[in-house]
Protein backbone atom coordinates (compact mmCIF):
# COMPACT_ATOMS: atom_id res chain seq x y z
CA UNK A 1 0.00 0.00 0.00
CA UNK A 2 1.54 3.68 -0.96
CA UNK A 3 2.09 6.00 2.04
CA UNK A 4 0.25 8.58 1.25
CA UNK A 5 0.73 12.23 2.73
CA UNK A 6 -1.97 11.75 4.99
CA UNK A 7 -0.05 9.23 6.22
CA UNK A 8 3.75 10.64 6.69
CA UNK A 9 0.93 13.43 8.62
CA UNK A 10 -1.12 11.50 11.19
CA UNK A 11 0.32 12.62 14.05
CA UNK A 12 -0.12 15.90 13.19
CA UNK A 13 -3.35 17.09 11.15
CA UNK A 14 -5.45 15.98 9.11
CA UNK A 15 -4.17 17.10 5.08
CA UNK A 16 -7.00 18.30 2.60
CA UNK A 17 -7.54 18.56 -0.92
CA UNK A 18 -10.25 21.09 -2.96
CA UNK A 19 -11.93 19.37 -5.60
CA UNK A 20 -14.84 19.67 -8.37
CA UNK A 21 -17.43 16.89 -8.35
CA UNK A 22 -15.63 15.68 -11.85
CA UNK A 23 -12.65 14.74 -9.56
CA UNK A 24 -15.04 12.09 -7.27
CA UNK A 25 -15.90 9.75 -9.98
CA UNK A 26 -14.63 6.66 -10.31
CA UNK A 27 -11.15 7.05 -11.86
CA UNK A 28 -7.03 7.99 -11.28
CA UNK A 29 -8.33 10.74 -9.43
CA UNK A 30 -10.64 9.52 -6.82
CA UNK A 31 -8.53 6.71 -6.12
CA UNK A 32 -5.56 9.50 -5.21
CA UNK A 33 -7.81 11.56 -3.33
CA UNK A 34 -8.25 8.70 -0.98
CA UNK A 35 -4.59 7.72 -0.76
CA UNK A 36 -3.25 11.26 -0.27
CA UNK A 37 -5.90 12.97 1.47
CA UNK A 38 -8.11 12.64 4.47
CA UNK A 39 -10.00 15.64 4.52
CA UNK A 40 -11.50 17.37 1.30
CA UNK A 41 -13.45 21.32 0.63
CA UNK A 42 -15.71 21.30 -2.52
CA UNK A 43 -13.59 23.94 -4.31
CA UNK A 44 -16.55 25.90 -5.78
CA UNK A 45 -20.13 23.75 -4.84
CA UNK A 46 -20.90 25.07 -1.72
CA UNK A 47 -20.71 28.83 -2.30
CA UNK A 48 -23.87 30.73 -2.10
CA UNK A 49 -24.32 30.61 -6.26
CA UNK A 50 -24.01 27.78 -7.52
CA UNK A 51 -25.71 26.21 -3.85
CA UNK A 52 -28.27 28.36 -3.85
CA UNK A 53 -29.24 30.11 -7.53
CA UNK A 54 -32.20 31.41 -6.97
CA UNK A 55 -34.67 32.18 -3.73
CA UNK A 56 -35.70 29.11 -2.26
CA UNK A 57 -33.79 27.18 -4.61
CA UNK A 58 -31.09 24.93 -3.54
CA UNK A 59 -29.04 23.09 -5.91
CA UNK A 60 -27.41 20.16 -3.53
CA UNK A 61 -26.65 17.35 -6.78
CA UNK A 62 -22.58 18.19 -6.61
CA UNK A 63 -21.87 18.97 -2.73
CA UNK A 64 -24.35 15.69 -1.72
CA UNK A 65 -21.84 13.85 -4.04
CA UNK A 66 -18.42 14.72 -2.56
CA UNK A 67 -19.92 15.04 0.76
CA UNK A 68 -21.10 11.35 -0.12
CA UNK A 69 -18.10 9.82 -1.48
CA UNK A 70 -15.76 11.77 1.58
CA UNK A 71 -17.85 9.92 4.18
CA UNK A 72 -17.44 6.57 1.83
CA UNK A 73 -13.65 6.79 2.07
CA UNK A 74 -13.37 8.14 5.25
CA UNK A 75 -12.25 12.02 4.95
CA UNK A 76 -13.59 14.79 6.84
CA UNK A 77 -15.38 17.91 5.39
CA UNK A 78 -14.51 21.41 5.39
CA UNK A 79 -17.70 23.73 4.32
CA UNK A 80 -16.74 26.69 2.12
CA UNK A 81 -18.60 28.78 2.57
CA UNK A 82 -21.69 30.38 3.55
CA UNK A 83 -20.92 34.30 3.20
CA UNK A 84 -18.57 35.93 0.73
CA UNK A 85 -18.44 38.98 -1.50
CA UNK A 86 -17.91 36.66 -4.41
CA UNK A 87 -20.01 34.11 -6.15
CA UNK A 88 -23.09 35.52 -4.38
CA UNK A 89 -26.34 35.35 -6.92
CA UNK A 90 -27.40 39.10 -7.79
CA UNK A 91 -30.87 38.11 -7.07
CA UNK A 92 -29.64 37.86 -3.33
CA UNK A 93 -29.33 41.96 -3.05
CA UNK A 94 -32.43 42.48 -4.98
CA UNK A 95 -36.59 42.87 -4.56
CA UNK A 96 -38.92 43.95 -6.50
CA UNK A 97 -36.15 45.71 -8.34
CA UNK A 98 -34.74 47.41 -5.62
CA UNK A 99 -32.26 46.55 -3.25
CA UNK A 100 -33.20 44.93 -0.07
CA UNK A 101 -33.31 46.41 3.12
CA UNK A 102 -31.52 45.52 5.97
CA UNK A 103 -33.78 43.57 7.72
CA UNK A 104 -34.37 41.51 4.42
CA UNK A 105 -30.73 40.94 3.69
CA UNK A 106 -30.36 39.66 7.41
CA UNK A 107 -33.20 37.24 6.89
CA UNK A 108 -32.07 35.88 3.99
CA UNK A 109 -28.63 35.26 4.88
CA UNK A 110 -30.05 33.57 7.79
CA UNK A 111 -32.59 31.60 5.72
CA UNK A 112 -29.67 30.65 4.05
CA UNK A 113 -26.87 29.79 6.43
CA UNK A 114 -29.75 27.37 7.81
CA UNK A 115 -30.75 25.83 5.08
CA UNK A 116 -26.86 24.94 3.90
CA UNK A 117 -25.68 24.14 7.29
CA UNK A 118 -28.45 21.46 8.30
CA UNK A 119 -28.98 20.02 5.60
CA UNK A 120 -25.10 19.09 6.21
CA UNK A 121 -25.40 18.94 10.17
CA UNK A 122 -23.53 15.88 11.52
CA UNK A 123 -21.32 15.70 8.05
CA UNK A 124 -19.90 18.95 7.22
CA UNK A 125 -17.40 19.30 11.12
CA UNK A 126 -16.08 23.18 9.92
CA UNK A 127 -17.82 26.16 8.33
CA UNK A 128 -15.64 28.97 6.78
CA UNK A 129 -18.23 31.14 7.72
CA UNK A 130 -17.34 34.48 6.62
CA UNK A 131 -14.69 34.71 3.97
CA UNK A 132 -12.68 37.54 3.06
CA UNK A 133 -14.22 40.24 4.85
CA UNK A 134 -11.00 42.79 5.59
CA UNK A 135 -9.31 44.45 2.72
CA UNK A 136 -5.87 44.40 1.57
CA UNK A 137 -5.21 48.02 1.15
CA UNK A 138 -6.30 50.99 2.77
CA UNK A 139 -7.54 52.05 6.59
CA UNK A 140 -10.89 50.45 6.90
CA UNK A 141 -10.83 47.38 8.61
CA UNK A 142 -14.08 45.98 6.90
CA UNK A 143 -14.37 45.02 2.98
CA UNK A 144 -17.20 47.41 1.37
CA UNK A 145 -18.80 43.95 -0.08
CA UNK A 146 -22.86 44.35 -0.64
CA UNK A 147 -23.22 42.76 2.72
CA UNK A 148 -21.39 45.40 4.39
CA UNK A 149 -22.78 48.10 2.83
CA UNK A 150 -26.58 47.17 3.33
CA UNK A 151 -26.02 45.95 7.00
CA UNK A 152 -23.58 47.32 8.33
CA UNK A 153 -19.97 45.35 10.34
CA UNK A 154 -22.72 43.61 12.25
CA UNK A 155 -23.27 40.97 9.10
CA UNK A 156 -20.49 39.19 10.33
CA UNK A 157 -21.27 38.35 13.64
CA UNK A 158 -25.30 37.80 12.52
CA UNK A 159 -23.64 35.39 10.17
CA UNK A 160 -21.52 33.69 12.84
CA UNK A 161 -24.34 33.41 15.25
CA UNK A 162 -26.74 31.99 12.43
CA UNK A 163 -24.33 29.09 11.70
CA UNK A 164 -23.85 28.19 15.49
CA UNK A 165 -27.56 28.25 15.81
CA UNK A 166 -27.89 26.28 12.94
CA UNK A 167 -25.45 23.39 14.06
CA UNK A 168 -23.90 24.00 17.39
CA UNK A 169 -21.79 21.13 16.89
CA UNK A 170 -19.93 22.60 13.89
CA UNK A 171 -16.61 24.47 14.20
CA UNK A 172 -16.90 27.98 12.77
CA UNK A 173 -14.19 29.74 10.95
CA UNK A 174 -13.10 33.35 9.76
CA UNK A 175 -11.10 32.72 6.44
CA UNK A 176 -8.66 35.41 4.61
CA UNK A 177 -5.87 35.14 2.50
CA UNK A 178 -2.69 37.98 2.67
CA UNK A 179 -2.67 37.04 6.86
CA UNK A 180 0.70 37.51 6.73
CA UNK A 181 0.88 41.20 5.80
CA UNK A 182 1.41 43.27 8.31
CA UNK A 183 -1.65 45.50 8.08
CA UNK A 184 -4.07 43.13 7.17
CA UNK A 185 -2.73 40.61 9.75
CA UNK A 186 -3.43 43.47 12.30
CA UNK A 187 -6.71 44.17 10.87
CA UNK A 188 -7.84 40.44 10.69
CA UNK A 189 -6.69 40.55 14.57
CA UNK A 190 -8.71 42.86 15.18
CA UNK A 191 -11.69 42.21 13.85
CA UNK A 192 -11.37 38.42 15.77
CA UNK A 193 -10.46 40.17 18.94
CA UNK A 194 -13.87 42.31 18.48
CA UNK A 195 -16.16 38.80 18.20
CA UNK A 196 -14.23 37.13 20.66
CA UNK A 197 -15.14 39.86 23.19
CA UNK A 198 -18.36 39.84 22.26
CA UNK A 199 -18.66 36.48 22.73
CA UNK A 200 -19.61 35.49 18.90
CA UNK A 201 -19.55 31.89 18.66
CA UNK A 202 -16.07 31.57 16.61
CA UNK A 203 -13.38 28.60 17.10
CA UNK A 204 -10.87 29.71 14.58
CA UNK A 205 -9.37 31.17 11.67
CA UNK A 206 -8.60 29.39 8.17
CA UNK A 207 -5.11 31.42 6.29
CA UNK A 208 -5.73 30.51 2.95
CA UNK A 209 -2.02 30.62 2.04
CA UNK A 210 -2.09 31.48 -1.46
CA UNK A 211 1.62 31.99 -1.28
CA UNK A 212 4.52 32.11 -3.48
CA UNK A 213 8.17 31.37 -3.63
CA UNK A 214 9.26 34.41 -1.99
CA UNK A 215 6.26 34.99 0.39
CA UNK A 216 5.36 35.00 3.38
CA UNK A 217 8.91 34.91 5.26
CA UNK A 218 9.19 32.52 8.21
CA UNK A 219 9.11 35.01 10.82
CA UNK A 220 5.90 36.31 8.79
CA UNK A 221 3.51 32.87 8.94
CA UNK A 222 5.08 32.37 12.89
CA UNK A 223 3.80 35.96 13.40
CA UNK A 224 0.31 35.23 11.90
CA UNK A 225 0.05 31.81 13.75
CA UNK A 226 1.02 32.86 16.96
CA UNK A 227 -0.98 36.11 17.07
CA UNK A 228 -4.36 34.52 15.87
CA UNK A 229 -3.61 31.56 18.59
CA UNK A 230 -3.37 34.08 21.32
CA UNK A 231 -7.13 34.59 20.94
CA UNK A 232 -7.90 30.98 22.03
CA UNK A 233 -8.37 30.48 18.63
CA UNK A 234 -7.40 27.20 16.14
CA UNK A 235 -5.75 27.92 13.12
CA UNK A 236 -6.58 25.61 9.94
CA UNK A 237 -4.43 26.30 6.50
CA UNK A 238 -7.59 26.57 3.96
CA UNK A 239 -6.36 26.89 0.45
CA UNK A 240 -2.52 26.31 0.45
CA UNK A 241 -1.00 26.64 -2.80
CA UNK A 242 2.49 27.80 -3.17
CA UNK A 243 2.66 29.58 -6.93
CA UNK A 244 6.53 29.39 -8.64
CA UNK A 245 6.26 33.25 -9.89
CA UNK A 246 7.15 35.82 -7.18
CA UNK A 247 4.58 37.56 -5.59
CA UNK A 248 5.85 40.75 -7.72
CA UNK A 249 5.17 38.90 -10.67
CA UNK A 250 1.64 39.50 -10.07
CA UNK A 251 1.92 43.26 -9.72
CA UNK A 252 4.32 43.36 -13.17
CA UNK A 253 3.65 41.30 -16.17
CA UNK A 254 0.81 38.43 -15.77
CA UNK A 255 1.37 36.22 -18.76
CA UNK A 256 3.51 33.48 -19.72
CA UNK A 257 3.90 31.72 -22.50
CA UNK A 258 0.39 30.91 -23.31
CA UNK A 259 -0.72 28.42 -21.31
CA UNK A 260 2.28 26.52 -21.35
CA UNK A 261 4.28 28.47 -18.63
CA UNK A 262 7.78 27.90 -17.52
CA UNK A 263 9.13 26.13 -14.54
CA UNK A 264 12.54 26.60 -14.65
CA UNK A 265 15.27 24.32 -12.03
CA UNK A 266 15.26 27.80 -9.89
CA UNK A 267 11.70 27.85 -9.84
CA UNK A 268 11.62 24.57 -8.10
CA UNK A 269 14.32 24.74 -6.21
CA UNK A 270 12.74 27.97 -4.46
CA UNK A 271 9.62 26.20 -4.41
CA UNK A 272 10.75 23.00 -2.50
CA UNK A 273 12.50 25.55 0.03
CA UNK A 274 9.51 27.55 0.47
CA UNK A 275 7.31 23.95 1.41
CA UNK A 276 9.94 22.87 3.00
CA UNK A 277 10.01 25.90 5.35
CA UNK A 278 5.70 26.05 5.96
CA UNK A 279 5.47 22.19 6.68
CA UNK A 280 8.27 22.70 9.05
CA UNK A 281 6.48 25.94 10.78
CA UNK A 282 2.90 23.47 10.52
CA UNK A 283 5.02 20.58 12.47
CA UNK A 284 6.27 23.17 14.96
CA UNK A 285 2.85 24.45 15.39
CA UNK A 286 0.83 21.85 15.71
CA UNK A 287 -0.91 22.40 18.92
CA UNK A 288 -2.97 25.26 17.13
CA UNK A 289 -2.98 24.23 13.81
CA UNK A 290 -5.82 21.19 13.09
CA UNK A 291 -5.92 21.04 9.28
CA UNK A 292 -3.68 21.52 6.01
CA UNK A 293 -5.64 21.50 2.93
CA UNK A 294 -4.49 22.36 -0.86
CA UNK A 295 -6.28 24.38 -3.00
CA UNK A 296 -6.16 21.31 -5.76
CA UNK A 297 -5.26 17.98 -6.55
CA UNK A 298 -2.41 18.72 -9.07
CA UNK A 299 -0.45 21.36 -11.18
CA UNK A 300 -2.86 19.93 -13.72
CA UNK A 301 -5.77 21.34 -11.71
CA UNK A 302 -4.87 24.52 -10.16
CA UNK A 303 -6.96 27.66 -9.92
CA UNK A 304 -3.96 29.51 -10.53
CA UNK A 305 -4.14 29.11 -14.48
CA UNK A 306 -7.08 31.31 -14.36
CA UNK A 307 -5.70 33.64 -11.68
CA UNK A 308 -4.92 36.51 -11.87
CA UNK A 309 -5.18 36.30 -15.92
CA UNK A 310 -6.13 33.36 -17.96
CA UNK A 311 -3.23 31.79 -19.62
CA UNK A 312 -0.01 31.94 -17.08
CA UNK A 313 0.48 28.61 -16.42
CA UNK A 314 1.35 28.11 -12.46
CA UNK A 315 2.85 24.96 -11.30
CA UNK A 316 2.23 25.55 -7.26
CA UNK A 317 1.02 21.63 -5.59
CA UNK A 318 2.85 19.28 -4.48
CA UNK A 319 1.83 16.56 -7.55
CA UNK A 320 2.58 17.39 -11.50
CA UNK A 321 0.34 16.98 -13.87
CA UNK A 322 0.50 13.31 -14.22
CA UNK A 323 -0.23 12.98 -10.21
CA UNK A 324 3.46 12.46 -9.37
CA UNK A 325 4.90 13.38 -6.32
CA UNK A 326 7.35 16.19 -7.02
CA UNK A 327 10.64 17.16 -5.46
CA UNK A 328 8.67 19.27 -3.34
CA UNK A 329 6.48 16.35 -2.04
CA UNK A 330 9.69 14.34 -0.66
CA UNK A 331 11.25 17.43 1.18
CA UNK A 332 8.30 18.00 3.11
CA UNK A 333 7.96 14.00 3.94
CA UNK A 334 10.80 13.50 5.16
CA UNK A 335 10.85 14.60 8.75
C1 LIG B 1 -11.75 29.91 -6.40
C2 LIG B 1 -11.93 28.62 -7.18
O1 LIG B 1 -10.79 27.82 -7.02
C3 LIG B 1 -12.18 28.93 -8.63
O2 LIG B 1 -12.51 27.74 -9.34
C4 LIG B 1 -13.30 29.95 -8.78
O3 LIG B 1 -13.43 30.31 -10.13
C5 LIG B 1 -13.05 31.18 -7.94
O4 LIG B 1 -12.83 30.78 -6.59
N1 LIG B 1 -10.26 32.27 -2.13
C6 LIG B 1 -11.30 31.43 -1.79
C7 LIG B 1 -11.73 30.37 -2.76
O5 LIG B 1 -11.81 31.48 -0.67
O6 LIG B 1 -13.10 30.12 -2.68
C8 LIG B 1 -11.34 30.73 -4.18
O7 LIG B 1 -11.67 29.62 -5.02
C9 LIG B 1 -9.88 31.09 -4.25
C10 LIG B 1 -9.59 32.29 -3.40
Amino acid sequence: KVKGLKDYYQAYFPIGVAVNPRMVNEGAESSFIVQQFSSLTPENSMKMGPIHPQENVYNWEASDKMVAFAQQNGLKVRGHNLCWHNQTPAWFFKKDNRVVTKEELLARLKAHIFEVVKHYQGKIYVWDVVNEAVPDTGLSMYRKSKFYEIIGEEYIAKAFEYAHEADPNALLFYNDYNTESKAKREKIYQLLKGLKQKGVPIHGVGLQAHWSIDEPTQSELEESITKFASLGLKIQITELDISVYPKEHERRERRENDGVGIFTDEMEQKQIQQYKMVFDVFRKHKQNITSVTFWNLSDQYSWLDNFPVTGRKDFPLLFDKNLKPKKAFWEVVKF
